[in-house]
């Protein structure tokens, strides 16, 4: 394990050879929806159905980063980063999710590499961050067994015509995101509110990132590994009966467990609530070995925990929410001495250090990558023409020491990647929720590097966290 540089300055240290990065997705920044022969995509078809996104918004145009990339990898090298986090866009590769290469697609990202390269920047390039071809989703989208043999098909077009450039393959962004969200709640595309879909959804992800993976490898790459979310369960309070500890190790099954124990062992968890695993069926034989393939890294993506008290279900309190782990005497609740950010997602960087060290615990050896984490904030820009978002430098600033602190615990953390470098199409959200540590004028295009940018900067530079002054950054 690393040691922790202790500095004369008092700033915190990163182990050297530690990668910083950004991180984005095809769907939530490129634009140019229907350029170069790319077909639609589930988050197309999502975002164009009145009511599903936020003010009508759609990912059409977005930050227009098919047109401005080379903007976007200068403002990637102004900040010193040394990989960038972008993904692949299928419907690009092939519109309609199987068949040959449109090669107008393959040239967009062989440009956008180029340019990286030219700056010196790494490409970690995720091959599914949610835009699925609507033509598989036709035929069934994840719930359908075929398309994780499509994805496969994907995976190895895109690996050999691109592969010579990429340093890092990561299969799946937030598999998890994509059953519950998509195909159980319906509040992201495919917009299903289905559970049968959604559980057989689980599996065919888990499975199309196994057959990815072989695939990427068969291509020659040496790098792969997955995105997952990941979520700690925490419980304040027990009231002995031993009914919370029994709900942590339901919800911590049914949040992470689900996809965790696959990737990494080769089994779906014990405590899982039936109603959320595949049925056996749908599992063939050799499946889970080939979704237990080894990884070279995982990355993980930190936002916010789950918290458990003892109470009622059926009479919720303020800021009680029913638990996933229905138990009768448990709930889910948000602590009301967290912040939490305009998301209404709360700020507890402690649960960064805690997943880290888990995982790290649980895979030991196994490198890993934050490849997301940030905050919304209601940002704007003020009278001279700045963007002063002090409470996302405040949130870099204690997330990046609970991930230094995680390192010297044990957690073998290898780099981290902020979400996001551009305020972007934020799902359901649409624009409304700005993420970037740069700022986007939808109406013009202006890029504005937030204050965070300038932080981030700095802490890459010295590969250290600073210590600010109590009035930065005025
Ligand atoms: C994650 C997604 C990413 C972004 C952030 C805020 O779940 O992977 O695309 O929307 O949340």
């Amino acid at each position: 394990m690393t040691e922790l540089a202790g500095r004369d300055d008092g700033a915190i240290g990163f182990p050297e050879g530690f990668t910083w990065g950004a991180s984005t997705a095809a769907y939530q920044i490129e634009g140019a929806a229907s350029a170069d022969g790319r077909g639609p995509s589930v988050w197309d078809t999502f975002s164009h159905t009145p009511g599903k996104v936020r003010g009508g918004d759609t990912g059409d145009v977005a930050c227009d980063s098919y047109h401005r990339y080379r903007e976007d990898v200068a403002l990637l090298a102004s900040l010193g980063l040394s990989s960038y986090r972008f993904s692949v866009s299928w419907p690009r590769i092939q519109p309609g999710g199987r068949g040959p290469v449109n090669q107008r697609g393959l040239d967009y990202y062989r440009a956008l590499l180029d340019e990286l390269a030219g700056h010196g920047i790494a490409a970690t390039a995720t091959l599914f961050h949610w835009d699925l071809p609507q033509e598989l989703q036709d035929e069934g989208g994840w719930a359908s067994r075929d398309t994780a043999e499509r994805f496969a098909e994907y995976a190895t077009l895109t690996a050999e015509a691109l592969g010579d450039r990429v340093a890092r393959w990561i299969t799946l962004n937030e598999p998890q995101v994509v059953s519950t969200n998509g195909y159980r709640n319906g509040d992201h595309a495919p917009g299903l509110s289905d559970a049968a879909a959604a559980s057989a959804t689980t599996h065919h992800l888990l499975l199309g990132h196994g057959l990815a993976a072989r695939a990427l490898r068969a291509a020659g790459a040496t790098e792969v590994g997955i995105t997952l979310d990941l979520h700690p369960v925490r419980v304040l309070s027990d009231n002995g009966s031993g009914e919370l500890e029994r709900g942590r190790l339901i919800t911590d099954a049914a949040a992470n467990g689900i996809y965790l124990e696959p990737v990494l062992h080769g089994r779906y968890p014990a405590h899982a609530p039936q109603a959320l695993l595949p049925p056996a069926a749908l599992i063939a034989d050799g499946d889970l070995d080939i979704i237990r393939a080894p990884l070279d890294f995982l990355g993980v993506n930190y936002y916010s925990p789950i918290f458990l008290r003892a109470g009622d279900p059926a009479d919720l309190r303020r800021n009680e929410n029913p638990a996933r782990c229905q138990l009768p005497g448990v709930v889910e609740y948000l602590p009301e001495d967290l912040e939490r950010t305009p998301m209404g997602w709360l700020v507890d960087p402690s649960g960064l250090h805690q997943v880290l060290v888990d995982v790290s615990r649980q895979a030991p050896g196994l490198p890993l990558y934050v490849t997301e984490n940030g905050c919304a904030a209601e940002d704007y820009v003020n009278p001279d023409g700045e963007v002063n978002d002090v409470e996302r430098v405040r949130y870099l600033h204690t997330h990046l020491e609970a991930a230094a602190r995680a390192i010297k615990d044990g957690a073998n953390l290898a780099g981290y990647f902020v979400w996001s470098l551009l305020d972007n199409f934020e799902w359901g959200w649409g624009y409304q929720k700005r993420f970037g540590i740069v700022f986007v004028d939808f109406g013009t295009q202006r890029r504005i590097p937030k204050a965070s940018a300038a932080f981030y900067a700095n802490v890459v530079g010295a590969n250290a966290i600073p210590l600010l002054t109590a009035n930065w950054p005025l």
